[in-house]
């Protein structure tokens, strides 16, 4: 053994780095178990222009972005062996890459394509796509400018993040203190991977609290989404949902806007204050990985799965099964236009 690989002795590391991993997250903080070894799981990724095995494709532990957070990326979803909605996913990867500064080295057309041969390589049905692009280990100088950036796509079988038992389940939300920072300090439409540390230490707050995930405010102390979803309450039968200039305008809750308003269901953006939450009938989160997914608690306030949340739940299971020709007018640009002239909660 060389000196490179010996274990440091404990008089060497901090105490910190000699507890396991699931020692330090709490046994509720845990990954699920289906995102466990997944280097192992994803068959072929497509990395930089190559496919090539998942368990091979690696980065430098210097990488910039690893240690900056400077990585952005997407999570698409596969429905029947088909990608929903992936070209305006990958118009955000885009976006996000500019508003960062930096330029995704391979275009819409090319994810698109690498994207479609890896669900028919790798067999996927129902599933879970990982896309990311990031800044490469040419120097780790807090200066971006001239690095080298890299691209990569893989996906999984997740036919559902959370396995709700029946019609009549959902998940509880904790309202976090946490705020989304406002639009100087961090692009908000940016799916910027340092902008998660938020999201995932509010999740794990809510872990502690017994709850699924939490609430996030913006910069007012306003109701924002959840760590990884856009939210939505209903009230009196009327939809509402916070202006999403403050935080990401997801695809599914813009797919939901368009299949409420379908539907025939009232709806607001506007902005919301916490005690929103306290009036409102139903509550239900909206993003790619969670889908429409309903929320039975906030803290100790119990809420039942209502009829809003049912029929935008269905029309949206249909929707995303129902081919390219049903991806609704989704995507950036955002304006405050898609606001209602009604501000206030
Ligand atoms: C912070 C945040 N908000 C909202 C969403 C929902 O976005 P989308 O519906 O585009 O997946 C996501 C998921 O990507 C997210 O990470």
């Amino acid at each position: 053994m060389t000196t490179a690989e010996r274990p440091a002795s404990p008089t060497q590391a901090h105490p910190e780095t000699h507890a396991r991993p699931d020692a330090i997250l709490s046994a509720q903080a845990r990954p699920a178990p289906s995102s466990a070894g997944l280097p192992e799981r994803v068959g072929t990724v497509w990395m930089d222009g190559m496919f090539r095995s998942g368990s091979e494709a690696a980065t430098s532990i210097l990488t910039h972005s690893l240690h900056y957070g400077t990585a952005v990326f997407e999570g698409l979803r596969v429905y029947e062996g088909t990608c929903f909605a992936s070209r305006p996913h990958y118009e955000r990867l885009q976006a996000s890459a500019r508003a960062l500064g930096y330029v995704v080295p391979a275009d819409v057309d090319t994810l698109v394509a690498a994207t479609d041969e890896l669900i028919a390589a790798n067999g996927i049905r129902e599933g879970y796509v990982r896309a990311i692009c990031w800044l490469g280990s040419d120097s780790l100088g807090l200066m971006a400018g001239d690095l080298t950036v890299h691209v990569a796509i893989a996906m999984w079988e997740w036919p559902q993040v959370h396995a709700l038992d029946g019609e009549d389940a959902g998940i509880r939300l904790h309202l976090s203190q946490a705020r989304r920072p406002d639009a100087h300090t961090l692009p908000p439409q940016a799916k910027a991977a340092g902008g998660y540390l938020i999201g995932t230490m509010a999740y794990h707050a809510a872990k502690r609290h017994g709850c699924d995930d939490a609430i996030l405010l913006d910069q007012e102390g306003l109701l924002a989404e959840s760590s990884s979803a856009n939210l939505f309450l209903v009230r009196d039968g009327v939809l509402l949902t916070p202006i999403a200039d403050r935080f990401l305008n997801g695809l599914t809750r813009q797919t939901v806007l368009h299949l409420a308003a379908d539907l025939g269901v009232e709806l607001y953006e506007r902005r919301l204050g916490v005690e929103a939450l306290a009036s409102a009938d139903e509550i239900f989160l909206a993003g790619t990985a969670v889908e429409i997914l309903p929320v039975t608690a906030v803290d100790g306030t119990q809420l039942s799965v209502g009829p809003v949340t049912r029929r935008l739940r269905a029309a949206y299971a249909q929707c995303v099964r129902a081919g390219p020709a049903a991806v609704p007018p989704i995507g950036p640009p955002i304006t405050p236009s898609m606001a209602s002239p009604a501000q206030a909660s």
